[in-house]
C-alpha cells in the first residue's frame, strides 16, 4: 500500500503553502471536506483558497483573476477540484502555464470498491500521461491549408483540400517524450522498491503514425533500456485497452499520450468502481498539482453525494509531496478501513451515504 508520487521539487525552506482551487459544479463538495482532513492531519500546511469559474467573476470580474494566479504562484502546489468549463483557464495556466509536463494516475483497486471486473484484486498499475502536447493545446484550422502537405499516395486519399472541413494538429517534441519516459522509469524504480515488478509499458499508435507515435516510443523504449533493471513492453494502443481490461495484472507505469491517456484513464478507473476513486497528480520541473481524474459532475452538484474518494487520495498524493509521506498512508490506511467496513460508502459504490457520512466514517477512522 502506498502512495505514488514522484520525488518533492520542494526547494523553499519552511511551512509549506497549498493554493486550494475547489472548481465548478460539484467538485467544491469533495474540496471542503478534503482540506478539513488535509489540515487535521498536517496542521503545519497553510492552505491559501482562491476563487476561480463563476465565483471569481461575480467577485473580480474574470474567472482567473491575477490574486487567483498569484496564489498558485506563492504557493509550493496547488489542490484543483475540476473544472465544468467556467475554470478552464485556471486548468490551462496549471498546466501548460506551470509546465506541469507528466499527469500520474494510480489505478489500484481495494476490497470495498464496486468494481464490475470479476477479479479487480487484480488491478494495480500507474498511469503516466503526457500532460502538455499530442492534441492539446488545441491547434485547429480550415482543411484548405492542408494542401501544402505532402499526400499519401498509399491512403488511396490525397488531403480532401477542395472540401469544408476542419483539422487538428498533434504535436510531439523529443524533449517532452523524453520527460514523460524519465518520469515513468523513476516511478517504475520507487515501485520497484516496493515490490513491483518494474515494468514500463507504452501503448501508443506506432504502426499507423511513425513520426510522431513512433518517435514517442523509441524514445520511451530507450529511456527504459538506460535502467537495467526495468523490464519494457510496448502495445499498440487499441491493443492496450483491451489488456486493461484483460489483463491488468502484467501492467506497472503505462506511459501514454495526453489524449490516449486522458480517454484509457477513465477507462481504468471504470474498471476498479468508477470515476469517485481514481486520484491524480500532475507534475512539472518546478511546480506540482493535484486533481482527480474525474471531472466537475455536474449531474450531482448541490445533491451532496458526490464521492470524495478520489479527491482525498489526491490529496494524499499532494501529502507525499510535501514530504509527508507517513500522514499519506495514515489516510489511505484509514480510507481502506472504510471501504472494507463498508456501511459509509457513496451511491456509485452501491451505497446511500452523503458525502458528509462518508466523510464522517473517514474521521472516525482517523481518531481526528
Ligand atoms: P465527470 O467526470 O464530471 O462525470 C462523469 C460521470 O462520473 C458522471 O456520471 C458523474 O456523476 C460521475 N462522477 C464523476 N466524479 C464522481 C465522483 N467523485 N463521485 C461519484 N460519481 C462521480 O465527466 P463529464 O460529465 O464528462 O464532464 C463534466 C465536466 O467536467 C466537463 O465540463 C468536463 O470538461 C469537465 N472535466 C474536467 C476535468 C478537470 O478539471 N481536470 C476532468 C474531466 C472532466
Ligand atoms: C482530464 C480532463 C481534461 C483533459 C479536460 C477537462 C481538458 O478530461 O483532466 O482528464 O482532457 O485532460
Ligand atoms: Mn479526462
Amino acid at each position: 500500500m502506498s502512495v505514488y508520487s514522484l520525488a518533492s521539487r520542494r526547494s523553499r525552506t519552511g511551512s509549506p503553502v497549498v493554493c486550494v482551487i475547489a472548481g465548478d459544479d460539484a467538485a467544491p463538495e469533495v474540496m471542503r471536506p478534503t482540506v478539513e482532513i488535509l489540515r487535521a492531519l498536517v496542521p503545519g500546511i497553510r492552505f491559501v483558497e482562491a476563487l476561480s469559474g463563476r465565483e471569481a467573476v461575480q467577485q473580480y470580474g474574470e474567472a482567473f483573476p491575477a490574486v487567483t494566479r498569484r496564489a498558485i504562484d506563492e504557493a509550493d502546489c496547488t489542490l484543483f477540484g475540476a473544472s465544468g468549463g467556467p475554470s478552464r483557464p485556471v486548468l490551462w495556466y496549471l498546466r501548460w502555464g506551470k509546465e506541469t509536463y507528466v499527469n500520474i494516475r494510480p489505478v489500484r483497486w481495494w476490497p470495498g470498491f464496486r468494481s464490475p471486473m470479476l477479479h479487480p484484486e487484480r488491478i494495480d498499475y500507474v498511469i503516466a500521461r503526457d500532460n502538455l502536447e499530442g492534441l492539446y493545446p488545441p491547434r485547429e484550422g480550415n482543411i484548405a491549408e492542408l494542401a501544402a502537405l505532402s499526400s499519401s499516395g498509399s491512403w488511396w486519399q490525397a488531403p480532401p483540400v477542395e472540401k469544408a472541413g476542419a483539422y487538428a494538429v498533434r504535436v510531439s517534441t523529443d524533449e517532452q517524450a523524453q520527460r514523460v519516459a524519465q518520469a515513468a522509469c523513476e516511478l517504475a524504480l520507487q515501485r520497484q522498491a516496493e515490490g513491483y515488478a518494474g515494468r514500463v509499458t507504452l501503448g501508443a499508435k506506432y504502426s499507423i503514425l511513425p513520426r510522431t507515435d513512433g518517435r514517442f516510443r523509441a524514445i520511451v523504449r530507450e529511456a527504459v533500456g538506460a535502467y537495467p533493471g526495468l523490464s519494457y513492453s510496448e502495445y499498440l494502443i487499441d491493443d492496450l485497452a483491451r489488456r486493461i481490461v484483460a489483463e491488468p495484472e502484467t501492467l506497472d507505469v503505462v506511459v501514454l499520450s495526453n489524449e490516449h491517456g486522458d480517454i484509457l484513464a477513465d477507462a481504468a478507473s471504470g474498471c476498479i468502481g468508477g470515476l469517485g476513486l481514481s486520484p491524480g497528480a500532475c507534475y512539472g520541473a518546478a511546480y506540482a498539482y493535484f486533481e482527480p481524474v474525474h471531472g466537475s459532475a455536474p449531474d450531482l452538484a448541490g445533491k451532496g453525494v458526490i464521492n470524495p474518494t478520489a479527491m482525498l487520495l489526491s490529496g494524499a498524493m499532494l501529502l507525499s509531496y510535501l514530504g509527508y509521506d507517513e500522514q499519506a498512508r495514515r489516510l489511505e490506511r484509514a480510507m481502506r478501513q472504510v471501504y472494507l467496513d463498508g456501511t459509509a460508502l457513496t451511491i456509485d459504490q452501491g451505497g446511500s451515504a452523503k458525502t458528509v457520512e462518508f466523510v464522517d466514517a473517514l474521521v472516525d477512522k482517523l481518531s481526528l
